[in-house]
């Protein structure tokens, strides 16, 4: 049976270490602030937000909600975003996505500040993490799973990586972050339209599956000992709830027979998800106070 990789416990004595940094910065006068911004009515966009600001609260950090009706006009809202830019209390701006399709995401995530993008969607900060600046802000889910590999020790250097997905929240920078010195493993990267996508995934010493597709990934298809990572989050139909229940993209009950270590769903990568963010905001903070003046202007 795979030995189980919590996200949870881990993400548990992380926010620990977190809160004992928090506390120690607002010895200094300065406390983290997050502000999310939500448009519209999603309702998982609704759950994913109040985890997200209920987190900053736990550890000690102001989370806050700006909530906008699902017609705001693209004006308003880049008023919004321009008057936490300024906002010195404010280290840390999210917009929760997806956003209505009459905006432009992209142009609403280039007006966020690049020092308090702490997704990592900015533009510069894309480029940052490609480059590996550690000036940027890496997206919260692959430096939550960077995370979970450091902490189980999980070895990557000359490993084969595959990872299925290719979006930008989560597969293209974790493929840079893995494939960087350091890390030094060999990435390969699929996507819906890779043919065989089994005779890839059959070769990963370290599969991580974002897709977004209950039962994608069987056991057939996972290299015995292989460690498995399930980033995907999807609402199925339960006998038992009306509501459903949360499985990821990987068929738990059978890969676990196969892989040696596998996150679960939930309690594995998500919370590393929040984690990360709580941290990107830590470190938003951090900057906030100290100009580093060795760096060249930016
Ligand atoms: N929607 C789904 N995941 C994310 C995320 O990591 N950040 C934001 N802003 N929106 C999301």
């Amino acid at each position: 049976m795979a030995r189980i990789i919590s996200g949870t416990e881990t993400s548990r004595t992380m926010r620990a270490e977190i809160a004992r940094e928090v506390a120690a910065l607002a010895d200094e006068g300065i406390v983290p602030g997050l502000s999310v911004v939500l448009v519209g009515e999603d309702p998982a966009s609704e759950v994913y937000v109040r985890s997200k600001t209920q987190a900053c609260e736990e550890v000690g950090m102001r989370g806050r909600t700006l909530r906008f009706p699902a017609e705001v006009g693209q004006d308003e809202l880049f008023g919004v975003i321009d008057g936490l830019n300024a906002d010195p209390d404010v280290h840390g701006i999210l917009v929760q996505l997806p956003i209505p399709v009459h905006l432009s995401y992209k142009d609403v995530l280039e007006r966020i500040h690049p020092d308090k993008d702490v997704d990592g969607f900015h533009p510069l900060n894309v480029g940052r993490a490609f480059v590996g600046d550690p000036a940027g802000f890496v997206p919260a889910t692959p430096a939550g799973i960077m995370e979970l590999i450091r902490r189980e020790n999980i070895p990557t250097h000359g490993k084969h990586v595959v990872i299925v997905g290719r979006s930008l929240i989560v597969s293209k920078p974790l493929a840079s972050l893995l494939m960087a010195p350091g890390p030094n493993a060999t990435v390969t990267l699929t996507h819906k339209y890779t043919t065989d996508l089994s005779s890839h995934t059959r070769t990963a010493d370290i599969l991580v599956v974002a897709v977004g597709k209950p039962g994608l990934i069987t056991a057939d298809m996972v290299k015995p000992g292989a460690v498995v990572f399930d980033v995907g989050v999807n609402r199925v139909e339960d006998a038992i709830s009306t509501r459903g229940r949360i499985v990821g993209d990987v068929d738990f009950a059978g890969v676990s027979g196969v892989a040696s270590a596998m996150t679960p769903v939930p309690g594995g990568v998500g919370p590393m998800t929040i984690t990360m963010l709580l941290v990107n905001t830590l470190e938003a903070a951090r900057r906030s106070r100290a100009p580093d003046l060795s760096r060249g202007a930016r």
